[in-house]
């Protein structure tokens, strides 16, 4: 049985199931032994094979009950034929774009062909968990959502204040408004696709919702997102959409209840009481340990873990990181995060 996506159905199956975001990557020896013989992270990502070994190594290890596809959320403006790089131990580089023509010359003349590398991991994927008998593992598929990935798009990387993307959404609402609405179209092609090609799941990043005021978030945050499941849902009304506006604060339900997400993720800045009375309610919920607090691992992670599962598992939860696992993670830190939830006892 598969205990993550019943959860998100809204059944409860007999003990909380886990998965963690970035739970592929650089904490694990076997990730960087693979990614050092492939050369890079992109050149990992769209091969579809070594893409779909990374998914299966935290599987292998640990037996997590999600398997979230190896990929970036910047596969959207890559497709959509922006640049896009990862030099080393800086984090994406792509050429900022500002203008009406920057944004016109983007498009899907290669968006189909550049994303079939993803589409083939994901199908990869499903029959490798099928072969390894990992029954019980839930298939992730996942994209960026419109405002987060516009942040890159303009600020052409990370960005402390978002100070170019956020003048352009109060000076050129109609300009920004039109490459939000490219995005939108783009990732629920994009995610329509990872289902075809055997996602059970799909999952919409907001990493940076929480720097927006209260109008922008209804407007660049949860009008777009709200879009993108609506277009999901009319093809597959039964495949479940978990939306994570990190940062979103007292915005977190009025997210869940107008974007139609039948799960809501949260980060690790916001109270566990106050969720569990204003947005367990509403849906499914996801979070929220502290990565910094599995990276410290012993006591404290006993202790925090299963004040979480005491504040949030009597009612459908999934549980997660607050944000993505710390690449100085000591692998045994996981093996008993996986210990302390698969034994809770409520
Ligand atoms: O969760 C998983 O295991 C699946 C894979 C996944 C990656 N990125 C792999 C990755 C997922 C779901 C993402 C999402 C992603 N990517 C987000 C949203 C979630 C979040 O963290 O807020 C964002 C904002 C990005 C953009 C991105 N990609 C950044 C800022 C960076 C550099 C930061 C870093 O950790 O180096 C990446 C690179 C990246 N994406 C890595 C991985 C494993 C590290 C690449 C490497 O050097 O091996």
């Amino acid at each position: 049985m598969k205990d993550l996506l019943e959860t998100l159905k809204g059944n409860q199956p007999s003990s909380t199931p886990l998965w963690l975001m970035r739970q592929a990557g650089r904490y694990l020896p076997e990730y960087r032994e693979l990614r050092a013989q492939k050369g890079g992270f992109l050149e990992m990502a769209f091969d579809p094979k070594a893409a779909c070994e990374v998914t299966m190594q935290p599987i292998r290890r640990f037996g997590m009950d999600g398997a979230i596809i190896f990929s970036d959320i910047l596969t959207i403006p890559y497709a959509l034929g922006q640049g896009l790089e990862f030099a080393k131990g800086e984090g994406p580089k792509l050429p900022p774009i500002s203008t009406k023509s920057e944004i016109e010359a983007l498009g899907y003349d290669q968006f189909d062909q550049k994303m079939q590398p993803v589409y083939d991991a994901i199908t990869l994927t499903k029959q490798q968990l099928a072969a390894e008998n990992f029954d019980h593992v839930t298939l992730l598929g996942f994209a960026g959502a419109p405002w987060t990935i516009a942040t890159y798009m303009i600020e052409g990387g990370g960005s402390k204040d978002y100070i170019n993307v956020k003048t352009m959404a109060y000076a050129q609402p109609d300009l920004f408004q039109e490459l939000i609405n490219l995005i939108t179209e783009a990732t629920s092609r994009y995610l329509i696709n990872q289902i075809k090609a055997g996602a059970d799941v799909v999952k919409i990043f907001d990493s940076w919702a929480g720097v927006l005021d209260e109008d922008q978030f209804k407007k660049w945050a949860i009008n777009p997102v709200k879009q993108i499941v609506q277009a999901i849902k009319s093809e597959f009304p039964d495949v479940p959409v978990i939306g994570f506006p990190r940062g979103a604060g007292l915005n977190y339900p009025r997210y869940a209840q107008e974007t139609g997400v039948d799960c809501c993720a949260f980060d690790s800045m916001i109270s566990l009481d106050w969720i569990a009375e204003n947005l367990q309610p509403i849906c499914c919920v996801q979070g929220n340990l502290d990565p910094a607090i599995l990276r410290a691992g012993g006591e404290c992670l006993e202790q925090n873990t299963k004040n979480i599962l005491k504040k949030m598992a009597a009612k459908p939860f999934i549980f997660n990181l607050g944000h993505g696992i710390n690449k100085e993670t000591p692998p045994e830190h996981v093996a008993q995060l996986m210990r302390i939830v698969k034994e809770y006892k409520p």
